[in-house]
């Protein structure tokens, strides 16, 4: 606690998704926020709520009813969101009103992207309203740039060479873009939600002003807010595991007992799906390779399996001595091991972002959302990883071995780790992630 004149600062009530990719560095910055000295209460749907037993006491935890179905059950993705935020935004109101009732006279509201309907609450009720995305700053143009597209009658994939560079987004190409492959009614439901959000009073983004300068610029200049760039928030303050999920940490020891740099490890985080084609590709490529490796399969992630039924036959015996699959591992612990010399991924910002931290070079696979933006970032700008272009089995061991055993592999580690040691300035005193935190606060405290 850094001011013994905390009851007077605002309260700041954080809005979190249901989604993991997006509550985890939501749930770390109201930690952040916390150690700052503000008292913090988070609003989440009764879906997917966090547990508050892995916070501080004195957060308040406000449920919101929700009246949602499972996010797999839901008819599309933008859909899912629409109706979380109609859902959401009564009993959001309710809370805040109470909160002004009870004397609160100075809320700051920060609310994920995701949840749009906060903002547009909190400035009905003349509050500041702080914007939080959770995805890579550069995710936030490519958006901008496909819904200029969309604008120009471009929608559909053959309207595009989808090797080609958008004009004015270099390095961007058509492929890399969000919702590129959307049906034009997701798209549609996409835009409409977009337009949807509250003008924010300021913007967070949990990146590093090394990594996104451009881009941070970028959103600077669409909004013409303060643009805060506080990440990688699970390095600036570290905080123990609060997913959902059952973490398998057995796979540590298992990691103890490997050579240094010797195992990749894959995940797709936390909503990614495949087909059983990709499964056996995925696990033949990787036999071929003969790398040691660790594969977190979340169960869900292979349609039509409970778990690991699908496996090509043979493929567990025949790699047991230097595999081995979990169905949720500790990423952070298993990205910081010595053994870790690779990191298979679906690009999802915090991946990205948790994989830079540690010097860990990456094969690149993503699926959608910013994640071709991303992997289009880690492969091409920073030159940390290398994408795989074509899911066969082939083409994947070649690429396990570019990025396991080759000198290539050798120099992307060197600019990796490079990165790493920059991050590590970011977030040390006077570092830009820790001056933008400081300004962040003093942005609060204006209130
Ligand atoms: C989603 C989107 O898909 C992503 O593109 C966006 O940037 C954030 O929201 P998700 O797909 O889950 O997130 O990916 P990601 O952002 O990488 O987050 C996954 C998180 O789960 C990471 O913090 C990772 O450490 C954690 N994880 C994943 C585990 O702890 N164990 C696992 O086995 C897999």
């Amino acid at each position: 606690m850094e001011d013994h004149g905390r009851t007077r600062w605002p309260m700041v009530v954080l809005t979190t998704s249901p989604f993991h990719g997006h509550m985890t560095p939501t749930l770390q910055l109201a930690t952040t926020l916390h150690a700052k000295g503000f008292s913090i209460a988070i609003a989440h749907s009764k879906l997917n709520p966090p547990n508050p037993s892995n916070h501080p006491s004195d957060f308040t935890f406000l449920p919101l009813s929700d009246n949602l179905p499972a996010i797999e059950d839901s008819s599309s993705f933008p859909n899912f969101v629409n109706t979380l935020n109609n859902n959401c935004k009564p009993s959001f109101k309710e809370h805040l009103t109470r909160l002004i009732s009870e004397g609160n006279k100075s809320i700051v509201v920060i609310y994920d992207n995701v949840m749009f309907f906060t903002g547009v609450v909190a400035v009905d009720l003349n509050l500041a309203a702080v914007l939080f995305r959770t995805s890579s700053a550069a995710f936030f143009p490519a958006f901008l740039a496909r819904r200029q597209l969309r604008q120009q009658g471009r929608f559909l994939e053959e309207d595009f060479v989808m090797q080609d560079i958008v004009p004015n987004h270099h390095p961007l190409r058509y492929k890399d873009l969000p919702f590129c492959k959307s049906s034009i009614e997701d798209w549609k439901q996409h835009v409409a939600n977009f337009n949807l959000q509250a003008h924010p009073s300021a913007v967070i983004m949990n990146t590093i002003k090394f990594l996104e300068h451009e881009s941070l610029t970028r959103i600077h200049d669409h909004f013409h807010v303060l643009v805060f760039a506080v990440g990688p928030l699970h390095i600036v303050t570290p905080s123990p595991y609060i997913g959902s999920y059952q973490e398998d940490t057995g796979c540590i020891s298992w990691l103890d007992k490997q050579p240094p740099k010797s195992v990749v490890y894959i995940s797709f985080g936390s909503l990614a799906t495949i087909d059983a084609k990709v499964l056996t590709e995925m696990a033949l490529g990787l036999a071929k390779s003969n790398q040691r490796f660790l594969w977190a399969v979340r169960p869900g992630l292979v349609g039509g399996s409970e778990w690991l039924e699908l496996l090509p036959d043979g493929f567990v015996e025949e790699t047991r001595e230097r595999g081995l699959i979990v169905k949720w591992a500790p990423q952070k612990e298993v990205l910081a091991h010595f053994a870790v010399g690779g990191f298979w991924s679906h690009c999802g910002w915090n991946s990205c972002l948790e994989s830079i931290s540690w010097g860990v070079v990456m094969i690149c696979q993503p699926f959608s959302v910013d994640q071709g933006v991303n992997a289009r970032y880690v492969s091409y700008v920073w030159k940390i990883g290398l994408e795989l272009e074509r899911v066969e089995r082939g083409e994947i061991e070649r690429m396990v071995k570019r990025v396991m055993v080759d000198d290539e592999g050798e120099q992307m580690r060197v600019r990796v780790n490079g990165m790493k040691e920059m991050v590590k300035e970011a977030v040390e005193n006077r570092g830009s992630s820790q001056e933008s935190l400081e300004g962040l606060v003093n942005f609060i405290l204006s209130y």
